[in-house]
């Protein structure tokens, strides 16, 4: 793939939705890429395909080199809404609290952030791109065409994944769910490279009460306003 000038606009269209944990994101950024036909880049799942490689194979989570080792060369696919490591079909079990914790510490490191900026950026392509993650608008994507910050408060996000957790079956508490979605909050909004924090060009978009198809609906019409803004600027 050919690199473009920071200066020319790159061809393909990038959208990018950051966010806290379980603020609705991935779902809003996989809706989005539907309505518009894009691609769609769920960069925390290469985290947590990460951090998933390291436990399996029983490396340190701190031991920088070797974990960016594994991040640069993941045996990873992504098919039909489907994710496989090494043939193995993980789709549920990168979705664990505990592979949750170990993206986080991995995140931090900043080798690892570097192994997997190529992987990211790779998934620009024609017609567009919708990625969702914590630096998409900040760092992979910093010449994005429209970005959007996607919060809502703690609590009500705890609540959310409290309710996936219930409805798949596990058992859950809340408050543990409010201390764990604090605690990975302040491990990813302090860490020293790619901190989560809105691009100073991102829509912040508060979901506390919003439902999904408003939040989806919200995020398109800014797409749609920063086109008409670029069409004019050019
Ligand atoms: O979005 P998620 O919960 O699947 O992300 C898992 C972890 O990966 C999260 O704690 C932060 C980290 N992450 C990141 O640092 N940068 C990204 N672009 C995406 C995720």
């Amino acid at each position: 793939m050919s690199a473009a000038s920071p200066l020319t606009p790159h061809a393909s269209p990038v959208i990018t939705i950051d966010g806290p944990s379980a603020s609705g994101k991935g779902t809003v950024a996989e809706r989005v890429a539907m309505a518009l036909g894009f691609h769609f880049l769920d960069s925390g799942a290469l985290y947590r395909l990460t951090a998933l490689a390291a436990m399996k194979q029983g490396v340190a989570l701190d031991d920088a080199p070797h974990i960016a080792e594994l991040a640069a060369c993941l045996p990873a696919t992504f098919r039909d809404g489907s994710v496989w490591l090494a043939g193995e079909n993980v789709t549920d079990a990168i979705r664990a609290e505990a592979v949750g914790e170990g993206a986080s510490n991995v995140a931090a490191l900043p080798a690892v952030r570097a192994a997997l900026l190529d992987r990211q950026r790779a998934y620009r392509q024609l017609p567009g791109l919708v990625a969702d993650g914590r630096d998409m608008g900040t760092v992979v994507f910093a010449d994005a065409a429209a970005k959007v910050f996607l919060t809502a408060s703690a609590e009500a996000r705890a609540e959310r994944r409290y309710k996936q957790l219930i409805e798949k079956g596990n058992s859950a508490s809340l408050t543990d769910l409010v201390a764990d979605m604090q605690a990975r909050d302040a491990r990813d909004t302090t860490r020293a490279v790619a901190p989560l924090k809105p691009a100073p060009d991102a829509l912040l978009l508060d979901t506390t009460h919003m439902d999904i198809e408003s939040a989806v609906r919200a995020v398109l019409a800014h797409y749609a306003a920063c086109r008409i803004q670029n069409q004019q600027g050019h």
